[in-house]
């Protein structure tokens, strides 16, 4: 893309994740999501042991890791440098070799042949503004083959923007009094104040036009989305 007018992903990338100290103490603050449903997802829609996973946002690879175990190439990739470092450690202490880890964004990962057979986001794609969102989302597209499979989780609003201070009261109330174990009301007022959680019925639309059909939507609470889709 023309580097004039290119979102700058670092400095939408959130500091704490460029943070080393941070990074060091991400998973216990975050928690341990379990992937198995991820990764059913993806084998329910065929992905065999050879197929190629891209994990958009890896972080610390809390998915990435699992996936390498059960697929056979698994693209890992993070603007973060710090959690890239991680990542790579974790990877050569567990000696996974098909586990590639590239530090790139979402608008600057150049996917290298073969076309992926899953894509996987959790948590990241929100750091991009709406209009970034939908150039990243059909960039996801392109780097998929026909009838390939996008698992998205994230931060999406799933309410009418008149309930907005309701929803955040309720969410606000049920965050972690210690911020080494967990996301604090101080880090969700940062999450609603600065970083780019959109609506629902905004983000399915962006899907369309990038090329998904939707498939599965999950959520939990009206914060917390998982979505499943195909690659038209
Ligand atoms: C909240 S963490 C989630 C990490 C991981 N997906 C998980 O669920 O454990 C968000 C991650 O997205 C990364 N990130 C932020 N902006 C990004 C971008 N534009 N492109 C790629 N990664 C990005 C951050 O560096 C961070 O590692």
């Amino acid at each position: 893309m023309n580097e004039s007018w290119m979102l700058d992903e670092l400095v939408h990338a959130g500091p704490e994740h460029l943070d080393p100290a941070f990074v060091a103490g991400f998973d216990r603050k975050q928690g341990y999501p379990d992937p198995a449903e991820d990764l059913a997802v993806f084998a329910d829609h065929g992905l065999a042991d050879d197929a190629t996973v891209v994990d958009l946002g890896s972080g610390t690879g809390q998915f990435a890791l699992a996936a390498a175990t059960r697929f056979g190439r698994v693209v890992a990739v993070d603007v973060s440098a710090a959690m890239v470092e991680r990542l790579r450690q974790r990877a050569a202490d567990n000696a996974l070799s098909n586990l590639e880890c590239v530090q790139a964004g979402f608008l600057s990962y150049e996917h290298a042949a073969p076309l992926a057979d899953g894509v996987f986001s959790r948590h990241a794609l929100h750091q991009l503004p709406d209009f970034w969102k939908t150039l990243a989302l059909e960039r996801i597209a392109r780097m998929l083959r026909p009838g390939g499979v996008l698992r998205l989780c994230d931060l999406i609003y799933d309410f009418h923007p008149s309930q907005a201070e309701e929803v955040f009261e309720r969410w606000l109330d049920g965050a972690s009094a210690d911020p080494g174990a967990g996301y604090t009301r101080d880090d969700y007022i940062e999450h609603i104040r600065t970083e780019h959680s959109t609506f629902r019925w905004l983000l399915e639309p962006m899907l369309a036009a990038a090329g998904f059909e939707i498939v599965a939507v999950k959520f939990r609470g009206p914060v917390y989305g998982a979505y499943t889709c195909i690659k038209r």
